[in-house]
């Protein structure tokens, strides 16, 4: 039986993956699975039970004994560890912080990776992460790697925080965008890197609307020829 395309989006901090993410899922009816919050989630069980972030292992068990869910509800999306909402605990400065160690951590890279795998073998997925295309799947039918300049990615960036009333500093938060990217991008495993067949898209002076429009016109021709005859919202007939 035919099943319906894996598509991954891959690519740095603040390029626009998670709102592409979601809105291409819901163009295509597929289900969104946001990797990052996978990783956010481990790091966030490891602050509770005070696990010894330098002891792999105990690390790797964490992350193979808890249950990590996506459900809609309403209009958004959560995320469930272990049957609780922590959507929202999961983006605190600090476990963002906590998820760039515990991410680079080999046995929770293959704990996730054999989850997202599970999660996504039956197709009808978008994921969006770093590895998706080189590592989860390398087969994936439609690869994108989403960049912007650090520049850009910097400013809008800046523009969340400020909304959110913070006090910033433009130059800091640009910089802080670069110090990201060297890490994600030098890290022993799974390191940032492009996959050569990704499509890469440059958003730096792309509105949110033209790479959706390009997106879902990638993905509508793959499934043409895939011969997944059924259309998709937003698809010209
Ligand atoms: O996309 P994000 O900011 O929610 O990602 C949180 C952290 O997890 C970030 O440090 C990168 C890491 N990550 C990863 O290593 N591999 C993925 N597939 C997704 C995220």
């Amino acid at each position: 039986m035919k099943r319906e395309l894996i598509v991954a989006i891959d690519g740095p901090s603040g390029a626009g993956k998670s709102t592409l993410s979601k809105l291409l899922s819901r163009t295509l009816g597929y289900v969104n699975i946001d990797t990052g919050a996978m990783y956010r989630s481990v790091a966030l069980a490891s602050q509770r039970c005070g696990v010894d972030l330098n002891d792999e292992a105990a690390l790797g068990q964490l992350a193979r004994s808890v249950d990590i869910e996506f459900v809609r509800q309403d209009a958004s999306e959560k995320v469930l560890l272990n049957g609780e909402d922590v959507s929202e605990a999961i983006r605190t400065p600090d476990v963002s912080l906590l998820t760039s160690r515990v991410s680079a951590c080999r046995e929770v890279r293959q704990a996730m990776v054999d989850l997202q795998r599970s999660m996504g073998e039956r197709g009808g997925v978008v994921l969006e992460g770093r590895d998706i295309g080189t590592v989860v799947f390398p087969a994936a039918e439609v690869k994108f790697f989403l960049g912007a300049s650090a520049s850009e990615r910097g400013r809008r960036r800046y523009e969340e925080l400020k909304v959110k009333g913070l006090e910033v500093d433009l130059e800091q938060t640009i910089a802080e965008v670069e110090a990201r990217d060297a890490a994600d991008t030098a890290r022993e495993h799974a390191p940032l890197v492009q996959a050569s067949d990704a499509l890469v898209i440059d958003s730096t002076s792309m509105s949110i609307e033209d790479v959706l429009q390009l997106m879902v016109e990638t993905a509508s021709e793959r499934r043409r020829e895939a011969g997944l005859t059924v259309g998709v919202a937003g698809e010209a007939p």
